[in-house]
């Protein structure tokens, strides 16, 4: 199955976003993730439906939104009609996570489901086919610019395993410290969806470079 690198623009240069989103296009990237944070599920404080309306009409790359905040539920339709194409929301914020899938799929967005470090991933096995895509987290969200956290890929590989046994095709994505080291051995364990800030916007070569060394460190 082949790659996607998905940029996350918490690391863009919001003051020429116009231009660094056109660079992700023109440098082949696949989708852009926009990391939403409330300051209570996470500490950090982002992004809101406008900046997705504003990246829906600069790029026409489909818009991952990844949502770090307490009770999604109540803004999921904000985030579709501002042009969320894929909306993710935390295992650990939706003590309905079925209700809430499912509310998204009906919304007409591809519903994923994310997990932090350490929560097991083992909820999955009661959820097939109510979800497109499972990302595992590989550093503690809230910031970019983290370290990759090595125990992922063990839960890459028993999410591969897991996917395998209930019949999900949905896809593993991989959020954190992925760069030029990391992303390989993620592939290896099973990510298939990769999700970049630093390693793309804070490419001393630029955006294009960024993405072009991920791309080059997977078929090494
Ligand atoms: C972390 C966010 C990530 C972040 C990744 O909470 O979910 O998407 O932007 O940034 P890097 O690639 O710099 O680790
Ligand atoms: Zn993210």
């Amino acid at each position: 199955m082949p790659a996607t690198i998905s940029p996350s623009i918490l690391s863009a240069n919001l003051a020429y976003l116009e231009r660094d989103l056109r660079a992700c296009e023109s440098a082949g990237a696949d989708k852009i993730h926009i990391d939403v944070m409330d300051g209570r599920f996470v500490p950090n404080i982002t992004f809101g439906p406008v900046i997705v309306k504003t990246c829906k009409k600069i790029t026409r790359l489909p818009l991952d939104v990844h949502l770090m905040i307490v009770e999604p539920e109540k803004h999921l339709e904000a985030f579709v009609e501002a042009g969320a194409d894929a909306i993710t929301v935390h295992y650990e914020t939706c003590p309905h996570i079925h209700r809430t899938l499912q509310r998204i799929r009906d919304l007409g967005a591809a519903p994923g489901i994310t997990f932090n470090p350490a929560t097991p991933v083992e909820g999955l096995r009661y959820l097939a086919g109510m979800f497109d895509l499972v990302l595992i987290m590989s550093v503690n969200p809230g910031f970019g610019g983290q370290k990759f956290i090595p125990s992922a890929l063990a839960k890459l590989r028993d999410t591969q395993r897991l996917l395998q046994e209930i019949g999900s095709e949905a896809v593993i994505q991989v959020d954190g410290g992925i760069d030029a080291r990391t992303i390989a051995p993620a592939y290896a364990a099973g990510a298939r969806d990769f999700v970049a800030g630093t390693a793309v916007f804070g490419h001393a070569g630029g955006i294009g470079a960024g993405i072009a060394s991920l791309r080059e460190a997977l078929v090494k």
